[in-house]
Formats: C-alpha cells, structure tokens, sequence
C-alpha cells in the first residue's frame, strides 16, 4: 500500500512540474523568427525564457545582476537593456551577439543565427509589445 502510496506522489510531483514549466520540451528549433514583424509574444518571449530568464538566472525571483528578463516591463527596468529601433545600442542584443562581457557562463547552444538576427529586427523595429 505505501509503495503505490509514494509512487503516486511523484508522478503527481513530476507532472505538476512538466505542467507548470513550458520551456521544458521547448526546442530551440521550433523558435523561428520571421524577416519582419518579429513578434515579442511568439518569437522574443519563447526565446528569453529559453535562454536568459529560467530559475536561478534573469527571472523574477533570482533576477541575476539585478536583471529581469521575464516579461516586456521587465526589459525596460534595467536601463539601457532594450534602446527602441537601436539593437547596437542595447545591452540585450549585445550580451546576445557577444558583444558586451557577460562574466556568468551560461549555455550559448540555444541561440541559433536565426534568433540572433531575429532579436536584432525586433529592436530595429521598434521593440513593440506585440
Ligand atoms: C541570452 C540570455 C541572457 C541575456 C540576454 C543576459 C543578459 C544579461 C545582462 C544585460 C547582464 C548585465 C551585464 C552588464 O550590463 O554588465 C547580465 C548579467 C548577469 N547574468 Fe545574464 N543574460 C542571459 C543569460 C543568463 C543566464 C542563463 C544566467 C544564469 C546562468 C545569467 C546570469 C547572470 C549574472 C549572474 C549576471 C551578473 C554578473 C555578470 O555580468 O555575469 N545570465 N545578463
């Protein structure tokens, strides 16, 4: 009785964690981002919390060096993070494109050309929330 009593427990605990986690599965393949009207829901969201802002980095319980990259406000409380229509200018795409010391390793084998790029339009275009 207790064996299927604690079997029970942590399926339940693994499923509670697969549910309430959607960056796990997240491939970063399936991230594309267009050549234009790069959207920050579908394309910059998916590919910050894949990247920058899961537990114990820039989300909102560590916000690592003081940085939050969670949702849009939380872009423009660092500033100088995301400069509207300036990509070179912005802290983010420089820590992306390698460009700005980011002195933490961190895994850099989910940022593919496409993302990199991508981010950059979506500043040029205007970093809109859309
Ligand atoms: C592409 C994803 C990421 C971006 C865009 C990013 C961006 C940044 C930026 C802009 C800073 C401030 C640097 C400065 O202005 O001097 C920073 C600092 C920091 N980040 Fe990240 N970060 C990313 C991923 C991560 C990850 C995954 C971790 C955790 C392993 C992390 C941990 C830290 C820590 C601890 C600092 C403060 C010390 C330092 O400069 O290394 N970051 N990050």
């Amino acid at each position: 009785m207790k064996k299927s009593v604690f079997f029970a427990s942590v399926l339940t605990f693994v499923y509670l964690m697969i549910s309430c986690d959607d960056t796990i599965g997240t491939d970063a393949k399936d991230i594309v981002f267009p050549e234009n009207n790069v959207s920050f829901q579908y394309h910059v969201h998916p590919f910050l919390k894949l990247n920058c802002s899961y537990v114990g980095c820039h989300s909102d319980e560590s916000a690592a060096g003081g940085v939050v990259l969670t949702n849009y406000s939380t872009l423009f409380l660092s500033p100088g993070m995301v400069i509207n229509g300036d990509p070179d200018k912005s802290r983010l795409i420089q820590v992306i494109e390698n460009k700005l010391p980011h002195f933490t390793y961190f895994y850099r084998g989910n940022i593919l050309e496409n993302h990199k790029t991508g981010m950059r339009k979506w500043v040029a275009e205007g970093a809109i929330n859309n």
